[in-house]
């Protein structure tokens, strides 16, 4: 295998330049999904797309894509992850990928090396939970898993996605119609920061992730009777903000039953919202994440009974509703095990991992092969402005990522060509 140096200064500066796109009033580095500073963000990647040689374009739900053309041609090998962060996040998280995917083009063009396939490189648009309950949402645009439906979905304030796309300068029609043509791409890789502990508990430097978590996103809505605080007797009340802090332990001990199994609450939120007024609504959205889609159709059963106890023993009102039923995803071993002998070549140490987050490769999987590689994440922090990886640990991610396609390149096609001199050291 030769060996081909990712410049590790690039990656830092584009690193720098990404966090300056971001929303300075809220914490840490935050480019949200349909806001200003993620078309920033996309435009950015998009330049440093077209300066590593790509032809760039825009599909119809916003996901940025470039491609690299290959020897052969109609094949594609596709890399990509995401710019939007949650609020108050980090730098790392999807950024890592998109900047190393980049680097990757540059270094095969450097290094004269000419691909049989086309290299496709996606920035895909909204991979984080928006205020419409929806996450991945380019990649699941781009694999046709978005209708009209989607489109009506409404945020807290009563404005529908098909309303806010445009601001980003989305059509609503072209986003239901921005299916991609997977039958021509052979794999698909997405390099991400591990978003836990794990690596850097066991001291190894890259994560081949063997299954993606899956994901289930509910919103419980309860209807009580607004009450003066001071008044009403305890027996009489329909505190639906007791009802939702029932249903918001039940998550808790519902997640503590599985293992590698989660449970949040992540929005609660009680109106009027007054110190001294019984609640009359109260919605609580969050969700559960596990290996095992059984134990994920349980968890949901058993939340469904608790949020009705909860309101019925109170005389309260709940409407509870599955808003994301994303069953976990096992990625494809012949990508898998060529990761994990990249790895070894390349001599950095490895694990096999489950992702607790989720990703747009694992939308993606339904309609290819794919493979994840991760690079350890400090304390396991993530969503959060602490989030960081040391560049020293991003470098052999990027390796990975390069080696890994010329290696896939080789498998289904005649193998990369070098043009003049082939790969050299840097
Ligand atoms: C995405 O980052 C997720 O796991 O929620
Ligand atoms: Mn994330
Ligand atoms: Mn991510």
């Amino acid at each position: 295998m030769s060996t081909i140096t990712p410049v590790g200064q690039r990656f830092s500066s584009e690193l720098t330049t990404l966090a300056t796109l971001v929303d300075s009033e809220r914490p840490g580095w935050t480019r949200r999904a349909l806001s200003e500073f993620d078309i920033a963000g996309r435009d950015y990647a998009r330049t440093l797309m077209k300066q590593a040689g790509l032809q760039t374009r825009v599909d119809g739900a916003g996901n940025v894509i470039g491609v690299l053309p290959g020897r052969l041609g109609g094949r594609e090998i596709m890399l990509g992850s995401h710019t939007d962060t949650v609020d108050g996040g980090g730098r790392f998280d999807g950024i890592t990928g998109v900047l190393g995917a980049i680097e990757v083009v540059r270094l095969l063009r450097e290094n004269d090396i000419r691909l049989d396939h086309d290299l496709v490189i996606v920035v895909f648009f909204n991979e984080e939970p928006n205020d419409f309950g929806f996450f991945c949402v380019g990649s699941r645009a781009m694999t046709g898993l978005v209708d009209r439906t989607t489109l009506a979905a409404t945020d807290t304030s009563g404005r529908s996605l098909a309303e806010a796309l445009p601001d980003s300068g989305i059509d609503p029609e072209a986003f239901l119609d921005a299916r991609y043509d997977f039958s021509k791409v052979t794999a698909f890789l997405e390099l991400h920061i591990e978003q836990g502990p794990e690596l850097e508990r066991m001291g190894r430097q890259i994560g081949v992730v063997e299954t993606i978590t899956g994901i289930n996103h509910f919103k419980a809505l309860f209807t009580g009777r607004q009450d003066h605080a001071g008044t009403t007797p305890m027996d009489v009340r329909a505190d639906a903000g007791c009802a939702a802090a029932g249903t918001v332990l039940a998550v808790e001990s519902i997640a503590e039953s599985g293992t590698n199994t989660r449970g949040t609450s992540g929005q609660i939120q009680f109106t009027p919202e007054a110190v001294n007024v019984v609640s009359a609504n109260a919605s609580v959205e969050g969700e559960f994440r596990g290996p095992e889609g059984s134990w994920l159709n349980e968890a949901q059963r058993r939340l469904t009974d608790a949020a009705n106890q909860n309101a019925d023993k109170r005389g309260v009102h709940v409407e509870m509703e599955w808003t994301t039923d994303d069953a976990p995803v096992p990625l494809h071993e012949p990508i898998t095990s060529t990761i994990a002998e990249v790895a070894d070549e390349l001599g950095h140490s490895r694990a096999t991992m489950f992702s607790g987050a989720g990703h747009d490769a694992g939308i993606i999987a339904a309609k290819t092969q794919v493979g994840m590689i991760f690079v350890p994440s400090h304390d396991g922090r993530s969503h959060c402005p602490e989030e960081f990886t040391e560049l020293d640990d991003i470098v052999p991610g990027i390796e990975v990522l390069l080696q890994t396609v010329l290696r896939l390149d080789g498998a289904t096609g005649s193998g990369a060509t070098a043009r003049s001199g082939g790969a050299q050291s840097r």
